[in-house]
């Protein structure tokens, strides 16, 4: 399993702060971006961030925003591995898929908890990554949601039988307690379990879990 750290959850000296969780032994670099119409909360703007973001290692974004085209635009400059939008935005979700191959960014859906997995069946032969929130989109430190498993599964079951290739993230209240659970998804977002505390040993404590 990889490891996509966020550092939603960081209140002071954002600067410094991504550069030490930047320089852990973490996979992605995980941008959460929140507009303040799709959910309550807004992030920091491109502009400032972008200055922030000087990675060395892959960033996963995760647009948290109604206008995806928009942010696609802005956010296809810090050249990430991934960018995934919400299914609940109700966009045109094929033209953004082939917009963000075109510029051969991996594709991410992402679906709410209330959301089933059915709904995106058709878009699964074509996209990268589904990202399964495993706790409502908007802030971090939240309490993972157990039904979110079940989807897991399903998402499983389906990559299996219909030989797609799309990986498998989970986003929401991962840490100590609930990173077992979750020990067969490709790729887990962990947000406040690190940064609430040093991100070194926090991390290495999370990797016993996993390898045991
Ligand atoms: C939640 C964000 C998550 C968040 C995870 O809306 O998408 O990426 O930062 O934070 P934790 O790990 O604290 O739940
Ligand atoms: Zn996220």
């Amino acid at each position: 399993m990889k490891i996509a750290a966020s550092y939603l959850s960081i209140k002071d000296n954002m600067e410094e702060n991504i550069i030490k969780l930047t320089a852990c032994d973490i996979d992605y670099l995980h941008v959460d971006v929140m507009d303040g119409i799709f959910v309550p909360s807004r992030t920091i703007p491109y502009e400032d961030l972008k200055t922030m973001i000087n990675s060395n290692k892959p960033l996963d974004v995760h647009l948290m925003v109604k206008d995806v085209k928009e942010y696609i635009d802005l956010y296809k400059n810090l050249n990430p591995s991934f960018i995934t939008f919400h299914y609940e935005t109700n966009c045109d979700i094929m033209s953004l898929v082939m917009y963000l191959k075109e510029h051969n960014i991996g594709v991410g859906l992402a679906i709410n908890p209330d959301t089933r997995v059915e709904a995106i069946m058709p878009y699964l032969p074509f996209i990268d990554m589904v990202l399964v929130m495993s706790v409502y989109p908007g802030k971090g430190g939240q309490e993972f949601i157990p039904t979110t498993l079940d989807k897991i599964k399903t998402l499983k079951d389906i990559k299996h039988n219909y030989k797609y290739s799309y990986l498998i993230e989970v986003d929401g209240g991962i840490n100590i307690d609930t990173i077992a659970s979750v020990k067969d998804v490709d790729i887990s977002v962990i947000g406040s379990y690190i940064t609430n505390g040093n991100y070194e040993e926090r991390l290495k404590s999370i990797k016993e879990k996993i390898y045991g």
